[in-house]
């Protein structure tokens, strides 16, 4: 009796979720067919950067709040950088820090020895050493940088960049904004709360407690009326996955982690952790506003305002959102792709394996919990094996061996009822289909698996130890990790 209620109850769960799951309904066939070639890139700039990796105090709860001691790589809190196609990035991380660190470019097609994954692809970079990364990014897009260890630690205190890759632009936006969003977990003195929890590790992950884009509470930003607004969206937190939606104007996905895609109207689109997207909206007329809306949230929460002047408008022309190039990259042959499975499931061990299994709210999973030491546990598992959690000076085997130049599509299953939006380093894939949330094929570096749902990605293997890995912190941290060897 009591079985068959739950079942009813899960499958008007499953049904609602189902129904409002983002992204418009649209076409499943090429990546960006109908965008014309971008032209080749010529010698470039050197960017020579200097990321001094610190505590600085910052007053992340307002001018009038207390001082947080945060962590950064500049002064600027959140540093947004800019480079072309082409171009060299020659960057020194030093490190000012108690502990180690390192630099990772999520999403940028580096070679492998730039990755910035310490014991895998570099030694960690201690207290008081430095590195000298040197990128050169192929493929234009928008992207970040973070560090690949204690990453919630590391990056809940701050330690972040946007990267911005130019060059993907036939016709240029009116203006061009980011909008990275991510939590904080503070006190209301200023202090940090522990960014992680055994609740929030086996489960959804650790929630911030004070919501922010680029930083600071959402505020409001001035566009020009009737304008073509580029807006990157990007979603850095820990944890939470948003789903962002444009109110007050009408507004179109131009591009997915970067990479153009043939636009189509945004209707709303679920990011999880790391996911990107860029979006071309038509500003409205003078004096009116458009807002940047999370509809992911239990009320609609808006993330950012944008307000035209009063007076001038741009002159009217018909909205055309297409004003990319086609992406430039490495396209899997299908027909002779090796197949592979993935599983994304709990660690194997009962209370993990039950606590993890449980829907979210279900009060079950605090008494399972509670007496659990946290740094000592594997809560999550790709086909069975657990990144052990702590330091790790020793590299478990990896979770597959790859042939360089080859093509794979990998089939990624999630056994579990939470989110998680996976990661591999150094490739750009093709999402080529899914069984739960509508999405048009496009090329990523995160996709994000709703509950139970099956992810088919193809990609051409770069040669490379290439970390694959969910991108909720406490999930990576606590076993959803491993790396593939391309050989
Ligand atoms: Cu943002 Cu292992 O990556
Ligand atoms: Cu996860």
């Amino acid at each position: 009796m009591l079985t068959d209620r739950r079942q009813v109850l899960k499958g008007l769960a499953a049904a609602a979720l189902a129904s409002t799951a983002g992204g418009s309904g649209l076409l499943a066939r090429t990546a960006a067919p109908d965008l014309p070639p971008r032209p080749p890139a010529g010698a470039g700039r050197v960017h020579d950067w200097i990321f001094a990796a610190a505590e600085r105090p910052v007053r992340l709860l307002g001018p009038d709040g207390p001082v947080t001691t945060v962590w950064s790589y500049s002064d600027e809190f959140l540093p947004i950088k800019r480079v072309r196609v082409g171009d060299t990035i020659r960057t020194r991380l030093e490190n000012r820090l108690g502990e180690h660190t390192a630099l990772h470019w999520h999403g940028v097609r580096v070679p492998n020895a730039m990755d910035g994954v310490p014991y895998l692809t570099q030694a960690p970079v201690t207290k008081g050493e430095s590195f000298l990364y040197e990128v050169a990014p192929p493929d234009p897009g928008t992207f970040f940088i973070h560090p690949h260890c204690n990453e919630s630690g590391q990056t809940g205190r701050g330690l972040s960049a946007v990267l911005i890759v130019e060059g993907d632009e036939r016709r240029r936006p009116d203006a061009d904004l980011v909008a990275a969003y991510k939590d904080w977990r503070l006190a209301e003195d200023g202090t940090w709360l522990p960014f992680e929890t055994p609740e929030g590790a086996s489960r959804a992950g650790t929630y911030g407690t004070v919501r922010a884009v680029n930083g600071v509470a959402p505020t409001t930003h001035r566009v020009p009326a009737g304008g073509d607004i580029r807006l990157r969206i990007l979603n850095l937190d820990a944890t939470r996955v948003i789903e962002p939606g444009i109110e007050g104007a009408e507004a179109a996905v131009i591009a997915i982690d970067g990479n153009a895609v043939t636009p189509f109207p945004l209707d709303t689109w679920r990011m999880g952790p790391a996911m990107r997207i860029d979006v071309l909206v038509r500003a409205p007329a003078p004096g009116e506003s458009f807002r940047l809306i999370d509809y992911f949230s239990a009320e609609p929460w808006t993330l950012a305002t944008y307000e035209t002047a009063k007076g001038e408008a741009r002159p009217k022309r018909a909205f055309d959102p297409a004003i990319l190039y086609a992406p430039d990259l490495p396209r899997a042959d299908l027909r002779n792709a090796q197949r592979l499975n993935y599983t994304f499931s709990a660690a194997s061990g009962a209370v993990t394996e039950a606590a993890a299994m449980l829907t979210p709210d279900d009060p079950l999973a605090k008494i399972l919990l509670d007496g659990l030491c946290v740094r000592d546990t594997s809560f999550w598992a790709i086909n069975k094996a657990s990144w052990a959690s702590g330091s790790q000076p020793q590299m478990p085997p990896p979770l597959g061996l790859f042939e360089t130049g080859r093509s794979y599509v990998l089939e990624l299953m999630n056994a579990t009822p939470h989110h998680h939006p996976i990661h591999l380093h150094g490739h750009t894939f093709e999402v080529l289909s899914a069984s739960r949330l509508k999405r048009p094929r496009h090329f990523a570096d995160t996709v994000l698996l709703q509950p139970k749902e099956r992810i088919e990605i193809a990609f051409v293997a770069a040669p490379g130890n290439w970390m694959f890995h969910c991108h909720v912190l406490e999930h990576m941290e606590y076993g959803m990790m491993g790396y593939l060897r391309v050989a």
